[in-house]
Order: structure tokens, then C-alpha cells, then sequence
């Protein structure tokens, strides 16, 4: 959800940013914008298009603009329609201030009046280009650069990150950060801005993370930061590993396509991570040591010995661990469905009571702070403000707080108790599946993990957890493959012509049953709607027809599968069209429906991990036969970091 790319160096910056903004697309955004001192006339170029960053390439490459410092952004709309006028850069009157912004400036509406009344013209509808104003006067004011920033925060409310460039100051580029990530990537006599690393991966691996509520002033050669009182800030850089930064599409069609096929390896990689962290000699801080040892250790791991050292990495003491009484779960989206199902593992496997929370919701319920209890916060991106939020309103409750994600850099690693990484490797296709595939895997793991430290349960049987994921693992793929040509042949042309889905799943399936039905919402723009299939009688039995596909997800418990073999027979009663994820000899609910995909048996508790791969490919296909923009589906970003 907008994207900001800058550079100043000894060389050009145009391409870099563009390529930058390429990268950044993932996140999802509506317009795009690129400016910079102008080599030639030393004066502000600009650029701004309305729609993919590829016009903006092309309009810019006609406009042969380029120069040594410069900003881009790709914007999502929040303040204003997407149109040229709202896209970024903006300006201050005398466009001798150029910014652009992520995030929101909750003070605009008090500072625009004040700005309008003291002379000032705007020309868009955005909060972002009060910025540009307010700065551009608090220049004229201060004598320094230092100054005028300390003055713009302290007038700027809300959760933003900015990157500023000043004709008066054409060696240098301003960086703020409040709530929004963003880094710098250190070159040699060429420095870099970001919103995400990975804009700048192939260019240097050396990285300061922008602490919270501090801004930096750069040039070529230095960056100097302060916080927002003005003390002067370490530079404290980093070495990223950037193994998995290749963001290609690899021959697939698309990159949804990709990362469906990528589940099998991210969960491997995953579960071998957690036997290392987990195991012991091991160096935690391997995670930013690019010349990590895991490989040797690695070699060891059919006999290893789980070390306690994992829950130093989670930030958690013994004590607290042996006193757990309660564990809370907080996420948004695909994340929360995961969360729902790793609801039922850490019940059933550790016996400890679970609590899910939505992100947005949990912010504004009342807060009953209980000693005894963790919260774990599961966020593929390590951005999404909600949940951010939320950790941050636990964590000024000073209880243990525990991130599990995909992006080790991101601002949720940082601020929380402890991490757990996940190796899914970069997820582009904004729509979420091997983040999904691997926070259900990483979560089995840990629940086994704690009830091998409660001693519920032996080494062995944590061994064989291990080997569960992996064999669940090979059955997410090998049912893709079993009905990839019936698939894309005939099925998703049929269930494409339909306008409106049913799904239903019970238990441990409920959840995962509303995660394919917000799958198939946010990518074909089918309506769907979910619900257990207990409650089919209480009043969406109404609406089943033969227009309505009603697709069923099954469990391996044997009682539930009874049950729901009973709301298939009232799907049927009613005429209703069943389409039904079975297992190997559920020849009931088979011979029921009037479509069904048959999986091979796992450990019950994986069902939904196993049925992953054909679900997404399924609704993967139906929205391919729609023709609709499947990696960005419209409206939609990949990190939501707007409230
Ligand atoms: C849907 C999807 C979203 C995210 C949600 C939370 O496919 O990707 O629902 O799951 O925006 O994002 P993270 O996990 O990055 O916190």
C-alpha cells in the first residue's frame, strides 16, 4: 500500500527508481509519480501518471528527464480520487519542495485551513500536500534543515513516512519516519530510500532502519538522523541477506500461479529453519548473518536435541512459559483465518486455552491485562497497522509479545517481545498463499514445540509432528497436480459463468472455508459468503438454489465428518449444487456431490493445510477464465499500512 523510492548519489537516479517502484507493485496502488532535480537546469522535473508504473516509465523516458537526486511513490488512494492531480509528488507553491508520503496526516484538515489562510494554493485533495506547503514556509522560518523537520513534526499527527527533496538543498534528500516503515540502503558515494528493501536488494545489503519517530538527512556520502526531540540517532547499519530476494516470475503465468507451486519448498524450508532455531548450537543471530551457519547445522538434524534457546528467540522466560494459563492470537485477513485454525491445534495439542482476535476489532475492545498469558501477533508483511497497533498497545502493557512473519526487517520484528520467521521467501501476488501454507505449518510446529517443553508430549512424537508437516507438505502439492487438467480444462470454465458462492466447512474447516471464500471475493470478484455448515438450518438454508454452488470443505474427525455429511444431504434435499473437498474414503459426502475433489488422508489437525493448494489453484483458475488482473486485484494492496 504506497510505495516511496528515493536516491542521491553520484549517479543518475531515474532508473533506479523506477525499476524500485517496479518492485514495489506488490503492494498495490492506483497511481504513480516520479520527480528530481533536473541535472540540466537544476530545477524540479516531474512526472505523474494515473494507473500502472510502466505509463509512468514510458511518459518519463519521453520527458528525458533524469538527475542525482530523486523521489518516486506509487500511491493508494485514501484522501482523494486516483487521478493525476492526487498522485505524488507534491509540491509547495513555489515548487521549490517536492514530497511524497505513505501513510496518513490525521492533523491536514486544521492545517490546510491555517495554510489556505495565510496565502496558500492547493491543487489536490490530499493530506499529503499540506506537508509540501508547511514545509516550504518552516524552511523560510528555520536555518536549518534539522530545525524546519523538528518544527514539521511536531505540527504533523498521525502515522506517515516521508521523503522530501528541496531545490534550495540539491544534494540532499530528507526521510521521516513516524509509524511507517522506512530505510535506507547505504551505497558507496550513492545512498538509497525505501519503503521496502526490497527496492533496493541488488544495489547494497547494507541497511539502517529508520528507528520510529526519527527523520535522517542524506547525501551522497553520509546520513545523519535525530529523533523527534532532536537528539542525534546512531547510525547502526545493517548486513541483510537478500537470498531470497528474486522477485521473478520464473516462467509462470502469474505470480499467484508461482507461490502456489512455491508451498511445498516455503514449508520444508520452514519447518528445517524451526528443527535449527529449535536445536541446539546454534547462533540466533544467524537470521542477519548472511554467512549464517545453517547449513552445517543443517547435516545434524536427524539427531538433534532441542535446545531451550528457542524461547529466548521468542522472547519468552522459562517461568513464563511454565506458567502459561492462555495464549491470544491477533492478525488481520488470510492471517486471521490462520489464526483460527491454529486455534485448534494449540488447544488440542498444548491443552491451553486460545483466544483470536482481528486486529482492527482488538484495538478498541476493552483491555483486561492478565499476567500468564502471551500474544501472538501473525502477519505475513510485518506492516499491517492494525496489528501493529495492536502490539503496541500490548506491549505498553509489558506483556510478552511474539511476531511471526515473513519479513525479518519489517517493523513488527522489531518492536515485539521476540520472532519467529517464516521461510516462505517474498510474497508478490497480493492475494496471500504460501504465507498462509507456512504460518498454519510454523504454528503446528511451535504448539508441538510447547507441548514437548510442558512434557505432553515425547521427542518422538514432536519428530513425527515434524514429518507430518512435511508428508501434509507433499499432499498440498500432489493434489494440485491430480486435478490440474480437469481443472483448467473444463471445471474452471463452468464454475466461472457463476455470480454468487456458498461455502461451508465445520470445525477446523469452518476457518479455512472463509479463507477460500475471501480468496475467491478479492480475486474474481465473485460474491461469496461463508458459514458453518451447522448453521446452514438457522437461516442461509433459504438461499440455496441451483445458482448458488455451494462448496463444502470436509475434516478427518470422524464424528464432524458425520455431521457434515448431514448438512450435505440438506444441500441436496434442497436441489442446491455441491461441490465437496473430500478425503480418500468419504464415499458419502462423494457420492453426494455433484463435483468433488478427493485428498489424500493426513493427521486430521492438517486437513485444511492439505487441501491448501487445490483450493487456491481452483479459484486460481475460475478467476484466470474471468480474465482479471489476479496478482493486483482492484481496490486491494499487499501491506495494508493505513488504518
Ligand atoms: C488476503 C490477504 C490479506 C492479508 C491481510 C493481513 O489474501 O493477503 O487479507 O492477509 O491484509 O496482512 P498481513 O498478513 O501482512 O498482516
Amino acid at each position: 500500500m504506497c510505495g516511496i523510492v528515493a536516491y542521491v548519489g553520484k549517479g543518475h537516479c531515474k532508473d533506479f527508481i523506477l525499476e524500485g517502484l517496479t518492485r514495489l507493485e506488490y503492494r498495490g496502488y492506483d497511481s504513480a509519480g516520479f520527480a528530481c532535480i533536473n541535472s540540466e537546469h537544476k530545477r524540479f522535473s516531474y512526472v505523474k501518471t494515473v494507473g500502472l508504473v510502466s505509463a509512468l516509465k514510458e511518459s518519463v523516458n519521453k520527458a528525458l528527464i533524469d538527475g542525482h537526486v530523486g523521489i518516486g511513490h506509487t500511491r493508494w488512494a485514501t484522501h482523494g480520487i486516483a487521478n493525476q492531480e492526487n498522485a505524488h509528488p507534491h509540491f509547495n507553491c513555489s515548487k521549490s519542495v517536492s514530497i511524497v508520503h505513505n501513510g496518513i496526516i490525521e492533523s491536514h484538515e486544521e492545517l490546510r485551513e491555517k495554510l489556505i489562510n495565510s496565502g496558500h494554493d492547493f491543487y489536490s485533495t490530499t493530506d499529503t500536500e499540506v506537508i509540501a506547503h508547511l514545509f516550504g514556509s518552516l524552511l523560510k522560518i528555520h536555518h536549518t534543515l534539522k530545525n524546519a523537520v523538528l518544527d514539521l513534526v511536531s505540527q504533523a499527527a498521525g502515522a506517515y513516512a516521508l521523503a522530501l527533496l528541496m531545490e534550495d538543498y540539491p544534494d540532499q534528500l530528507i526521510a521521516v519516519r513516524r509509524r511507517s516503515p522506512l530505510v535506507i540502503g547505504i551505497g558507496e558515494g550513492e545512498n538509497f530510500i525505501a519503503s521496502d528493501v526490497l527496492a533496493f536488494w541488488d544495489k547494497t545489503n547494507k541497511v539502517f532502519f529508520i528507528p520510529d519517530n526519527s527523520f535522517a538527512i542524506i547525501n551522497k556520502d553520509s546520513v545523519q538522523c535525530y529523533d523527534f526531540a532532536g537528539n542525534s540517532v546512531p547510525i547502526k547499519i545493517q548486513d541483510v541477506d537478500f537470498k531470497f530476494a528474486n522477485t521473478d516470475k520464473q516462467g509462470f503465468e502469474h505470480y499467484m500461479l508461482k507461490e502456489i507451486y512455491e508451498q511445498k519448498k516455503a514449508i520444508d524450508n520452514t519447518i528445517s529453519f524451526c528443527r535449527f532455531i529449535g536445536s541446539k548450537d546454534v547462533c540466533l543471530k544467524h537470521i542477519f548473518d548472511p554467512n549464517n551457519k545453517r547449513k552445517e547445522c543443517k547435516s545434524n538434524i536427524d539427531s538433534i536435541e532441542y535446545s531451550e534457546e528457542i524461547w529466548q528467540q521468542l522472547g519468552l522466560e522459562i517461568e513464563q512459559l511454565k506458567n502459561l494459563k492462555q495464549i491470544n492470537l491477533i492478525a488481520a485477513g488470510t492471517s486471521w483465518h490462520a489464526c483460527r485454525i491454529i486455534q485448534f491445534f494449540i488447544e488440542t495439542i498444548c491443552k491451553i486455552p486460545v483466544h483470536v482476535f482481528l486486529s482492527s476489532e482488538f484495538r478498541y475492545m476493552p483491555f483486561f491485562p492478565k499476567v500468564d498469558t502471551v500474544f501472538i501477533f501473525i502477519s505475513q508483511s510485518g506492516e499491517t497497522a492494525d496489528t501493529l497497533e495492536a502490539l503496541r498497545l500490548v506491549n505498553s502493557y509489558n506483556l510478552p509479545t511474539i511476531v511471526v512473519t515473513n519479513v525479518v526487517s519489517s517493523t513488527m520484528v522489531r518492536e515485539a517481545g521476540g520472532f519467529l520467521p517464516m521461510q516462505a521467501g517474498p510474497e508478490i501476488s497480493v492475494a496471500s498463499t504460501k504465507a498462509f501454507s507456512c504460518q498454519i505449518s510454523i504454528l503446528y510446529w511451535l504448539a508441538h514445540r510447547i507441548a514437548l517443553f510442558r512434557g505432553l508430549i515425547s521427542l518422538d512424537q514432536m519428530r513425527v509432528a515434524e514429518d507430518d508437516l512435511l508428508v501434509t507438505a507433499e499432499v498440498l502439492e500432489s493434489s494440485i497436480e491430480t486435478y490440474k487438467w480437469e481443472i483448467s480444462q473444463t471445471l474452471a470454465k463452468f464454475y466461472a459463468k457463476f455470480e454468487r458462492f456458498i461455502f461451508l466447512g465445520r470445525h477446523i474447516s469452518y476457518p479455512f472455508a472463509m479463507e477460500a471464500a475471501l480468496k475467491l471475493k478479492e480475486i474474481s470478484y465473485i460474491f461469496a459468503q461463508c458459514y458453518p455448515a451447522g448453521e446452514l438450518k438457522h437461516g442461509p438454508i433459504a438461499l440455496i438454489d441451483k445458482r448458488t454452488p455451494i462448496i463444502m470443505f470436509s475434516v478427518l474427525d470422524d464424528l464432524i465428518y458425520q455431521k457434515l455429511v448431514a448438512n450435505a444431504q440438506e444441500v441436496k434435499a434442497r436441489n442446491g449444487h455441491l461441490v465437496s473437498f473430500a478425503f480418500e474414503g468419504q464415499n458419502e459426502l462423494i457420492k453426494l456431490s455433484d463435483c468433488s475433489f478427493i485428498i489424500p488422508r493426513v493427521k486430521p489437525l492438517l486437513a485444511p493445510l492439505a487441501m491448501t493448494g487445490l483450493m487456491q489453484f481452483f479459484i486460481y483458475q475460475i478467476t484466470k477464465e474471468l480474465g482479471r488482473p489476479i496478482d493486483k486485484p482492484r481496490n486491494l494492496a499487499k501491506s495494508v499500512t493505513v488504518e
